[in-house]
């Protein structure tokens, strides 16, 4: 049966597995007609943003929905983390799952010797979401879907337009995604690409990634901060902690010190909820940080601290 003809109420139950997924997906299952709320809350690894996969695989197993999505993190938002997608891939072909990575910041990574093992497997997904307005440093909004079922995804996402000619244009991408009329925004993509090509993306990435950690091992060398993840792409999440404070307190003073830090002009970090607990959150990605800036940070954490 096909749900763009006929519609979710026709179609038979689809179970969705996520276990840290970022929240675009979860509006996504709104907008689908899923639900936000309807999906299977899998155990991660301990201390890690990531599948456990012995639970995935008891789920699976167990479920009885004929449709099954499994929702993959290449580059978690907090703490970028990366699922085993060769085991996944695995996984889901063994119980007829499809294999949806969200790779929005991490499948960059596959451009770097020294990161791109993260992604391996990358390529075994179903589909893959990737953002360029990320790592690629386009301007905002040009997302970018990969599809191993291209024939599939042009048959959800066609409608018969008998007035737009289309001898000659194929593919048309029209038929590749919910707008009809679209803006160019291949095109910047397409320069910047051109311009940098993948060496100029390894050596972005790479300087980025070099920049976190040593911010982190300020963080962890530091009395009055604490590094909450491994490091392990191009951000990382962290919390002031001076000795004996207590959850409230701690969560005001952090309140207050992210509030500090982006008044002050130097930098801008993003407050978010790592397990459980309000933190801050400092993440690399535009082109024109150079080394300089760690120092500029890691004096903005002193101030700030003191
Ligand atoms: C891992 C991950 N997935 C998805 C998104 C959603 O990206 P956008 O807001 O550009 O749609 C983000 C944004 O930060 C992200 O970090």
């Amino acid at each position: 049966m096909s749900v763009s003809q006929q519609g979710l109420c026709s179609a038979p139950a689809i179970a969705v597995f996520c276990a840290a997924p970022h929240s675009s997906i979860i509006k996504d299952l709104g907008l689908l007609g899923i639900g936000q709320r309807n999906f299977k809350a899998v155990a991660c690894l301990t201390d890690r943003e990531v599948f456990d996969l012995s639970a995935l695989e008891r789920e699976l197993a167990a479920c009885e929905a004929p449709g099954r999505i499994v929702i993959a993190s290449a580059g978690t938002v907090n703490s970028g983390d990366f699922d085993d997608l060769v085991s996944l891939s695995q996984l889901c072909r063994r119980y007829n799952a499809w294999l949806h990575v969200d790779a929005a910041f991490g499948a960059f990574a596959r451009c770097s010797d020294r990161y791109g093992h993260l992604v391996e497997g990358l390529e075994l997904a179903d589909s893959i979401t990737a953002d360029a307005h990320k790592w690629l440093n386009v301007p905002y909004d040009c997302g970018i879907a990969f599809t191993r079922h291209v024939a599939l995804h042009e048959r959800a996402f066609s409608a018969d337009a008998p007035y737009v000619p289309m001898e000659g244009q194929l593919p048309a991408f029209m038929n590749r995604g919910v707008e009809q009329s679209r803006r160019y925004r291949a095109l910047p993509l397409w320069m910047t690409l051109k311009a940098y090509g993948k060496s100029g993306y390894r050596s972005l990435i790479e300087s980025h990634c070099d920049y976190v950690k040593a911010i982190a091992q300020w963080i962890v060398d530091s009395s009055s901060y604490t590094l909450l993840c491994d490091i392990r792409l191009n951000v990382l999440v962290f919390r002031h902690e001076p000795q004996d404070s207590s959850y409230g307190t701690r969560q005001e003073l952090n309140r207050q010190l992210i509030r500090r830090l982006n008044e002050s002009g130097e930098m801008f970090i993003t407050p978010t909820t790592y397990r459980g607990e309000f933190a801050l959150r400092l993440s690399i990605s535009n082109w024109m940080t150079r080394s300089e800036d760690v120092d500029r940070v890691i004096n903005a954490f002193r101030t700030a601290a003191s």
